[in-house]
């Protein structure tokens, strides 16, 4: 179908879109809507309000999965669409792993696009509206490129700009690699252009995006390397710099250099573990000892002291025992992490791991978690004891969810802030805004305080 065609079609729809799993679907959803967007299309609060709906799944844990079932089930009992005909478009990972086969689960999709197929979403939506009947498209090897591709920001204060696509780690409980395909890095010169332009419509903070960021360019010749991109994109007068994931295995020394080196580089890093125990890490294959990672931690912390470390960590791996389990919680003491998304290992079809037998009883691995998480409160607790009655510049994002009276903002180690909105000033005035809050109150998961001096 040609462009003008789709546009004829699309041209006035409405169109909600529910996104599930990690930054990188965030930012895929950012690019479908900026698509829709550029045919015309107008978003929607909700779903009883969109002629297209679209579901951005993924399929990291079991409960993901059984959570698309669910919402797109929920789409049947939808009032009528404002156009009359309403389309049921899944995309992300769920998408590219199962294709056609997602229709033995639900029977109301109408599209489905895989994570290399974004660039046609549009014109997978307008041929269902035109004919009514499904249309997927799950190749592996597009030629299309989403990453330079329009794209609707959530925010006029951040930005996701994603540097590579794709994993090429092959974690044995994972099943990133499989359903978003190989590493491909973006062209160096591309990403600091998006920036600099980002940064010219006022954009002020940016996270870089990447299932491992840390080997950026390897595929370019393996030069420039993420350590130059950081310098660079430090250069295009961007306030604030994060980036995520960063693998262990791949973090090298000159990364840690431009990071201590490159003011607006934020002091957060996000360092996956996973396991304490090197017996696991091997079984899970991340090529990193227990030593080669409290040895990484070390030298972050040698550059950079106040680093606020935080990390993903899996509990239950298959055959993780006791001993195994005491390793992960004494590397957690050991680290202090100021923040961790612990997660129960979910078996995944398809991966190595899956075709392990465990026979730890459920509320064993249960316990263990519990365990786990009040040491990571613990630590967390106390890392943020550390910025009380201190000052800390929060960039702005609204109020908090429980009182509209109160700002949340973001500190440079990615602290949640509350603060009172300060007297003559309405919340339109704040967000995006930076205010230096001095913090009379830390708890483990926010800090909180009174805004001093000017908003800036
Ligand atoms: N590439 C990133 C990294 O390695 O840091 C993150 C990838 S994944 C989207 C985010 C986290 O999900 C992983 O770090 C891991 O802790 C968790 N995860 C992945 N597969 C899992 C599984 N089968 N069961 C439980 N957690 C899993
Ligand atoms: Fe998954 Fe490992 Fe790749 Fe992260 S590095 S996406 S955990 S395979
Ligand atoms: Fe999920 Fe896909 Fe991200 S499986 S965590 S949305 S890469």
């Amino acid at each position: 179908m040609d462009q003008r065609s789709v546009r004829d079609i699309l041209a006035g729809k409405t169109y909600f879109i529910r996104t599930f799993g990690c930054q990188m679907n965030q930012h895929d959803s950012e690019r479908v809507s900026g698509l829709l967007d550029s045919y015309g299309c107008l978003m929607a609060l909700d779903p009883a309000h969109a002629d297209i709906v679209v579901f951005m799944t993924c399929c990291v844990r079991e409960a993901a999965d059984t959570r698309l079932y669910g919402q797109c089930n929920s789409c049947k009992s939808l009032p009528p669409s404002p156009s009359g005909k309403r389309v049921v478009a899944v995309g992300g990972c769920i998408a590219q792993r199962d294709g056609e086969g997602l229709l033995t689960n639900v029977d109301n999709v109408n599209v489905i696009f895989g994570t290399h197929s974004i660039a046609h979403v549009a014109e997978l939506i307008a041929e269902a509206f035109l004919d009514g009947k499904r249309h997927i498209r799950t190749n592996e090897h597009e030629d299309t490129d989403a990453m330079s591709m329009p794209w609707h920001r959530e925010t006029q204060y951040h930005a996701w700009v994603p540097i590579m696509t794709g994993c090429n780690n092959f974690c044995t409980y994972c099943i990133v690699p499989y359903v978003r395909g190989r590493e491909k890095s973006r062209p160096f010169e591309e990403i600091v252009d998006e920036v600099t332009g980002l940064v010219r419509q006022g954009v002020r903070e940016i996270t870089l995006l990447g299932q491992n960021v840390n080997s950026y360019g390897r595929d370019l010749f393996g030069k420039p390397r993420f350590a130059d991109l950081l310098r660079a994109v430090g250069d295009t007068g961007v306030e604030r710099i994060f980036f995520t994931s960063s693998h262990p295995k791949d973090l090298l020394p000159e990364t840690i250099d431009a990071m201590a080196e490159t003011p607006a580089v934020m002091p957060q890093l996000h360092l996956a573990v996973q396991s304490g125990s090197t017996r696991i890490l091997k079984e899970m294959n991340r090529r990193y000892t227990r030593e080669d990672y409290l040895g990484l931690v070390d030298r972050i912390r040698n550059r950079m002291p106040d680093i606020a470390l935080s990390t993903d960590i899996i509990v239950g791996f298959p055959g993780e025992t006791e001993e195994d389990f005491e390793q992960t919680l004494s590397l957690a003491e050991t680290v202090r992490y100021a923040q961790a998304y612990t997660f129960i290992y979910s078996k995944r079809a398809g991966t190595p791991a899956a075709e392990i037998d465990d026979p730890t009883p459920h509320e064993v691995i249960l316990e263990r978690f519990n365990r786990l998480v009040k040491v990571i409160e613990t630590t967390a607790h106390e890392y943020n004891q550390g910025e009380l009655h201190t000052v800390v510049p929060a960039l702005i994002e609204g109020t908090s969810k429980k009182n509209d009276a109160v700002l949340l903002g973001k500190s440079p180690k990615n602290q949640t802030v509350h603060a009172p909105i300060p007297e003559g000033y309405s919340i339109d005035q704040l967000v995006g805004k930076i205010v230096d809050v001095d913090v009379d109150v830390a708890k483990t998961w926010y800090l909180s305080g009174s805004v001093v001096g000017e908003p800036r």
